[in-house]
Formats: C-alpha cells, structure tokens, sequence
C-alpha cells in the first residue's frame, strides 16, 4: 500500500463541501455526483475524539462496498465507484482521500432513517421497558436486555438535523415518506438486514440493529444510500461471547469505552485523547471486523 495516511479532516480545494457529519465528510462532485470521505475520526459518547483511528475511514468504506455488492441483488444503490484511481481528477488531486472515499449519485433522500433491529438494545430497549412496544409493534412481555427478538421488526425514526433522532410509528412514517414508498423501504430494509444479519453470523458476528438510508435518484428509482452496515451504522456485537441480560461490549469501540469509563471526564466535549495502546487496539477491532465479515485483509489489498 502507498504509505498509511491518517485524516481526522478532509480538505479538498477545488470541491464545495456540502456537510461535515461526525465522521464523513460530504462534497459535491458536479451537480449529480457525492464524494463521501469517511475519516479516521471516531466518537464515542456522543463525542468526536481528537484521536484519529489509523484504517477506520478506509474499513468504513471497504465494508460499506463489501455489502453494496453482496445486497445488489436486493437493492439498486448509489455506488458508482470507491476505487480512487477512477475518481475523477478534482477528487484524485487530494492523495488523502485515498482508500476512505465512494463516488456515489446524488439522490433526494428521503428525511427518514430505516431502523432494523433483531435485538433488544439502545433506544428499542428503553422503549420497550417504558411501554412494552417499540415505533408501535408489540412485543412478548419480559424480555432481557439485548435479547434476541422473535423476528427482525422495522422501527424508523426521524432524521434529526441536531440531537437525537426519534422513533416514530409506521403510520408517522407512512405520512412522512408516502405510503408506496413507505412499503417499499419497510420491505427492502428487512430483507437486506435478514441477508446480511445471517451471513455475518455465520462469519462469528451479529449485527443486533443497523440503519439504512434511502433516496430517489434522477430516475425516480429508489436506491439505496449513504454507507451500509458498518460498525458506524449499527451495532455489532461478537457472536461467541453474546449473553443477554446486560450490555454487550461493542465490537469496535468496546477499548475506547472500557478506557474513557476509567477517567474522570464528564462525557461532555472536549474528549480526551487516547492513549496508543487504546487507538492500536481499536484499529484492530476494525480490521478484525473486516477480515471476519469479508474472508479477506483489508491491507493486503491496498
Ligand atoms: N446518495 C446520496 N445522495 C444524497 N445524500 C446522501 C447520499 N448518500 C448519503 N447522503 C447523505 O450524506 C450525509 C452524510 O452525513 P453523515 O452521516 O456523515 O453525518 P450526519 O448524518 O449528519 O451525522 P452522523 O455523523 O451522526 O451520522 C447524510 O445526510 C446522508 O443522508
Ligand atoms: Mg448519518
């Protein structure tokens, strides 16, 4: 590989920037393509870190094209490539985005995150222990934290410009995005979650819960969009030492947690810096989840 570059900020001159999220950085690419950069910038606790993760931007990126591939026999989507040599010269000038960035077709995007979940986690699980329900659907009575569900069941949320999204019923949905297309995305996102949630088990990984993000492209197709069933989308959580009852160590951030619980920080910005060992071990995490899912090394093939 052409020497390892770590990016806790994307800067491309010739490009507008669109959006910096807390992770990718978002340019536009003439008027119907996106360049999505993922750094190597990671969040913990609702906070960015100030230390970048070494692979993490290019891991997102490997894993987001992995399953775009495996899924297209379910979904269209909006990878046109993530090979940089075939980006177009105003991307190709800037080495750092190398490895870390998807040339994908600009779409309307439809203002709703497609929640799935197979497990009881997160905001599912402090819904269902207020009313028994999550967005709606019913579900057995005394279930355990993180425990698996009877079947994967949708739960959308709105997309929130600032702080956190909330979940909202089929119906709210349905108002939101039309009901064809509401369908649509409910049908589409479990199909691609039951996929994909089998497969990755059978590799020695569980994704408990993922977010997918749809638009309509200039067509008037619905594709799928944004980055797909990465560690940054969902939760991932190892097969082998799965026990529900209480929390489940994240796959990749189980260190940088473990390690911010030990110190006396308020969980408020600024975060503080990880130490190397930390940022080591998580880098591997990353690699670890793409060897498992892939069969394959990412470095080797960089
Ligand atoms: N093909 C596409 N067409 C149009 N917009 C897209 C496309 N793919 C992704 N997007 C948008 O790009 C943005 C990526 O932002 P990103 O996820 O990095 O940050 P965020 O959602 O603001 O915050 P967070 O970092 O918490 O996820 C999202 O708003 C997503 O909807
Ligand atoms: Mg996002």
């Amino acid at each position: 590989m052409t020497g390892v570059l770590t990016v806790s900020e994307t800067k491309i001159e010739d490009l507008p920037l669109l959006h910096r999220g807390k992770v990718r950085d978002v340019y536009a690419v003439g008027e119907n393509l996106l360049l999505l950069a993922a750094t190597d910038r990671l969040s913990a606790f609702d906070c960015i870190l100030p230390t970048p993760i070494e692979h993490k931007g290019a891991v997102l990126t490997a894993l987001s094209e992995f399953w775009f591939a495996r899924l297209s026999n379910i979904t269209e989507n909006h990878l046109i490539t993530a090979d940089f040599d075939q980006m177009p010269e105003s991307v190709r000038r800037s080495e750092m985005l190398r490895n870390r960035s998807m040339l994908v077709k600009r779409t309307k995007v439809f203002p709703v995150e497609c929640v799935v979940r197979g497990y009881l986690e997160g905001s599912g699980w402090k819904d269902y222990q207020a009313t028994g329900k999550i967005c709606g659907h019913e579900l057995p009575p005394n279930l355990q934290q993180c425990e698996r569900l009877p079947q994967p069941i949708f739960t959308p949320s709105t997309k929130a410009a600032a702080g956190h999204d909330e979940n909202i019923t089929e119906a709210q949905f349905a108002a939101i995005v039309g009901t064809e297309a509401a369908e649509h995305l409910r049908s589409t996102a479990l199909r691609i979650y039951e996929e994909a949630a089998r497969y990755a088990l059978s590799r020695g990984i569980i994704i408990a819960d993922t977010k997918f993000e749809f638009g309509t492209d200039e067509d008037g197709k619905i594709i799928l969009i944004d980055e797909v069933l990465t560690p940054d989308s969902s939760r991932f959580w190892a097969a082998d030492t799965y026990a529900p009852g209480k929390a489940q160590p994240s796959f990749d951030k189980q260190f940088v947690r473990e390690y911010l619980e030990t110190l006396d920080w308020n969980k408020q910005p600024p975060a503080p810096e990880l130490p190397a060992n930390i940022a080591r071990a998580t880098t591997e995490r990353y690699l670890k989840a793409y060897e498992l899912l892939t069969g394959k090394t990412l470095l080797a093939e960089q």
